[in-house]
């Protein structure tokens, strides 16, 4: 209820701190438009002006903040900058981030949930603590700034040390989830970050150095990061960092290299990034790929599942946790892998998980799918396995992520960063890796190599296959201009499509805020029926195969109600000319490629009907790309 309560949850808030070769202004306002795409509702700065803080802060978008940034003179070369998302209410500029402390000694911009605020802030009041917003945030900053004043007063400690121990002692009183930035109007060259539960990363330059809580807020500046964990306290200045644990304790730092290039975070002539990464899935398939064929190409391997083919083969179910189209992709894992290799997989949504206590079998593995990486409920969902002592395999894009660095092995996607909101390219190539799974399982099991050797020839075409679907983006433009104007669709697919289907709905509810419901389709006569009248299209997936007749009797049904059908088939000439009132062909190909397929056509669907209804096809409402608050 407390929670429920707070008027600053937060759920994806983007925190860019920096300092200090250059002007700081124009880098964080950078970095925080290279943020934006996390979802926000307001965003705030604090620069240095002589020996003040300034803190600016607007609702809307980062673009706002730049015109108000512009109205004032500031020069300084460090600071800290902040998106927030909330959730209850409080859309304001008092509310945004950064806040600075009540005797305005310090200033500070959070993500995630303080959970004890109220307690705390009761306590701080008593003792003559004044605030100025209603969030958790501040309650946070006024403890610090308290026990940092007590510390220089009574303790006479240099600033330094005064503020670390201060820092210290408000974490180790605080319940929930941090990932903060903040900095001290008695120690100008230096920002401090620290966190539990929020990712936050130092990034690495030339007489410069960022803490944010993603790396690609500083892409363009510095390649060299280091990902700090969870309970690490950093000390960044100009030209050095420190990290050390809770209690004080050093730690030495790997710095890791970033793989992507700038412009792989840009939009490039693309008019969106979800259309440009939808193009891009060809590339992210491909890259899926990369040395992980054996070299008798008969089955696939992964060098990162740090577990051997002997443990293996005593597992006797998997279990795959994710939220979202992540979850969807576990679907698509779940299908593949008892199909080819025999091994009963469940699927759980990572956040039912983590409270249902579900008993598993020994012999389980668990895998968590997220293209972030930081999902909470899926990261608590791995925590939970781990905790019980199962091992926990991932597949995820996010290197760094702390999915990544806390699960015991896993699959890097290699997708390159995805910034529109609605996953397209991580999708497709999480289904493609469950495929490359599903061989490899099977290989260590009964499949032949000869069967072996044609799934895996199979896999390697999809790449081609896909950007014949592409090709395609024409027609679906054109059927999006006709269907655009309904507020009701139904998604129908059998099987392997039916996850699919759930996909296609979820996509267009994301960024068309359209209604849309995702069946298999023989389940359409237990209820959805009726809903189909002429204002209700139905999108029907009718690949060829033991189904087909089915799928197309299906169609047929929606038909005699005068439900209007747009059919997505690889049949050719196979499939009857007027069953349906839009047909759009894929190529036809093994079922092992047909989730990331028949995800082309949905996806450009989904993404032409939001421009045709003026959506913000990248930054749609409510939503944000990464979740990290339960
Ligand atoms: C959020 C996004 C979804 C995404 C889900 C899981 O809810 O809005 O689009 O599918 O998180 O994200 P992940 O990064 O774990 O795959």
């Amino acid at each position: 209820m407390v929670r429920l309560a707070m008027l600053c949850n937060l759920i994806m808030c983007g925190i860019v701190g920096y300092i200090c070769k250059h002007e700081a202004s124009p880098i964080l306002l950078d970095g925080l438009r290279r943020l934006e795409y996390r979802g926000y509702d307001s965003a705030g700065i604090c620069l240095w002006n002589k020996d003040q803080f300034q803190i600016l802060k607007k609702t809307g978008r980062v673009e706002n903040l730049r015109k108000e940034t512009l109205k004032h003179d500031h020069s300084g070369q460090a600071g800290i900058s902040h998106t927030r998302w909330a959730t209850h209410g409080g859309v304001s500029d008092e509310n945004a981030h950064p806040h600075i402390s009540w005797d305005n000694k310090l200033s500070m911009a959070h993500n995630g949930v303080i959970e004890n605020f109220a307690l705390i802030k009761r306590e701080l009041e008593a003792k003559g603590v004044s605030f100025t917003s209603e969030t958790d945030s501040e309650v946070l900053l006024n403890l610090i700034a308290f026990l940092y004043d007590a510390e220089l007063k009574q303790n006479h400690a240099t600033a330094d040390v005064a503020l670390l121990k201060a820092l210290r002692g408000a974490l180790s009183q605080v319940e929930g989830t941090y990932g903060i930035i903040m900095t001290c109007v008695d120690l100008p060259d230096l920002i401090i970050g620290a966190r539990k539960g929020s990712p936050l990363v130092i990034g690495v330059g030339d007489e410069e150095n960022f803490l944010a809580s993603d790396v690609t807020a500083f892409a363009g500046r510095t390649k060299s990061v280091v990902y700090l964990d969870d309970g690490q306290v950093a000390t960044v200045s100009g030209t050095d960092f420190f990290i050390t644990t809770m209690d004080d304790v050093a730690i030495s730092p790997t710095i890791d290299t970033i793989s992507w290039d700038i412009e792989d975070a840009e939009m490039g002539s693309y008019p969106h990034f979800m259309l440009k990464e939808i193009f891009e899935q060809p590339m992210a398939i491909e890259n899926s790929m990369r040395g992980r064929f054996s070299q008798d190409n008969s089955t696939a391997q992964f060098g990162g599942l740090n577990i051997a083919p002997r443990e293996l083969r005593q597992i006797d179910r998997i279990l795959f946790l994710g939220c979202g189209t992540a979850w969807h992709a576990c679907l698509i894992a779940e299908y593949l892998i008892e199909k080819y290799a025999r091994i009963p997989v469940e699927v759980e949504y990572a956040s039912e998980f983590r409270y249902r206590n579900s008993p598993l079998d020994k012999n389980t593995l668990v895998f968590t799918i997220s293209q972030s990486g930081e999902t909470i409920d899926t990261l608590e969902a791995q925590r939970e396995a781990q905790r019980k002592g199962y091992r926990v395999l991932g597949i995820t894009n996010v290197v760094g992520s702390t999915i990544a660095r806390e699960n015991d092995g896993g699959v890097f996607q290699h997708s390159g960063p995805e910034i529109g909101v609605a996953s397209t390219k991580a999708f497709s190539s999480q289904c493609h890796i469950a495929a490359m799974l599903s061989l490899y399982f099977a290989r260590m099991r009964d499949m032949s190599f000869t069967d072996g050797k044609e799934i895996a020839k199979a896999l390697k075409a999809a790449p081609g296959l896909i950007a014949q679907a592409l090709s395609r983006a024409d027609q679906i433009a054109e059927i999006a201009k006709k269907y655009a104007h309904h507020d009701d669709f139904l998604f129908l697919g059998r099987q392997m499509m039916f996850p699919i289907a759930l996909e296609g709905a979820l996509k267009l509810k994301e960024i068309s805020y359209i209604h849309a419901e995702g069946y298999p389709s023989a389940e359409m006569k237990h209820g959805p029926i009726a809903l189909i009248s002429p204002d209700c299209p139905t999108v029907a997936i009718a690949l060829k195969g033991e189904i087909f007749k089915k799928s197309l009797a299906n169609i047929q049904e929606i038909r005699a109600r005068k439900g209007p059908v747009i059919a997505i088939t690889d049949a050719g000439k196979d499939f009857p000319e007027d069953l349906a009132d839009e047909v759009i062909q894929l190529p036809e190909t093994h079922e092992v490629n047909h989730a990331p397929l028949v995800s082309i056509p949905m996806q450009l669907l989904s993404y032409y009907i939001a421009v045709e209804r003026k959506c913000d096809v990248d930054k749609p409402r409510n939503l944000a790309k990464s979740v990290t608050v339960e």
